[in-house]
């Protein structure tokens, strides 16, 4: 792969001292973390300990909720996000998210696709055709989908659906991908075959994923943070979190002993 080390060893998002609170409550503590470009980084941790919040932070999703406040520092590409005259239509464009359940607009599958890139710049009938054709490749949908192109997406299977927000966001050029327990509606076989479109896209993005499913974070990440009530416990190669966790809190919770 034509990567150069010195791209691939700087972070893509650097996290200092990030405090969040939701008006009294402090949902974030001190998080301290890099999120590398072109490996999986899992956020595992026990219901409500964080790990959507933290997420969100990253595209300044959490702006939408009333009463929260932050500290500390985001830096995405050296670029501090939480400044004021940050735009967020670009941030948001870049940095793009799926969710537990797969969220297609009720339009055909080609509208789903091209809603992005034309609110983002006029382009013509050719281009778009490319974006979707593109995009779809990149899910491997394509050769599924390119003669239903005018059906309704809501009429595609719950892993086709997730496969097409993946895809949206391939067609505006989202290269931070967060991913918030984006198996977790789907059957073994279908959480199977998006980890293997994870795997694969992992060559060209930084993709972020949510789990509470260990297994699969175990399966599929280069690195992992353990959340719990807010702070990250303990952040490294998932090798190392699975099998020699340095923090008690961490042990106990991958051995099952809580969660
Ligand atoms: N919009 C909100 N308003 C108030 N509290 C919230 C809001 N969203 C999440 N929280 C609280 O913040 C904590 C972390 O939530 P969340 O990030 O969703 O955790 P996780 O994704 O790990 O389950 C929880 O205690 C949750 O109740
Ligand atoms: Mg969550």
């Amino acid at each position: 792969m034509a990567i150069s080390e010195g791209n691939l060893d700087k972070p893509k998002i650097q996290v200092d001292n990030l405090c969040l609170w939701y008006g009294s409550f402090q949902a974030l503590k001190s998080i301290n973390a890099c999120f590398r470009d072109r490996i999986i980084t899992a956020i595992i941790g026990p219901s409500g300990c964080g790990k959507s919040t933290l997420l969100r932070v990253f595209n300044r999703m959490n702006d939408l909720v009333e009463g929260v406040r932050t500290s500390g520092k985001v830096l995405i590409e050296d670029i501090s996000i939480s400044d004021n005259n940050i735009d967020l239509v670009s941030l948001r464009k870049k940095v793009g998210m799926v969710f537990q359940r797969p969220n297609p607009f009720p339009l055909s599958i080609y509208e789903n696709i091209v809603f992005g890139p034309r609110i983002h710049g006029s382009m013509n009938k050719s281009e778009l055709d490319e974006i979707v054709e593109e995009s779809l490749k990149s899910v491997l949908l394509w050769d599924e989908l390119k003669s239903k192109l005018d059906n309704p997406a809501l009429s595609l299977s719950l892993e086709q659906k997730q496969r097409l927000c993946i895809a949206r966001l391939i067609a505006v050029k989202s290269d931070i991908l967060l991913m918030d327990e984006p198996c977790s509606a789907l059957d073994p076989y279908a959480t199977a075959r998006i980890e293997e479109l994870m795997r694969e896209l992992k060559n060209r993005y930084t993709i972020i994923i949510v789990t509470h499913n260990m297994q699969q974070a175990a399966r599929i990440s280069d690195e992992a943070g353990f959340m719990l009530l807010g702070e990250l416990i303990e952040f490294g190669a998932t090798e190392n979190i699975f099998t020699r966790p340095t923090n008690k809190l961490t042990e106990d919770y991958i051995t099952g002993r809580y969660g």
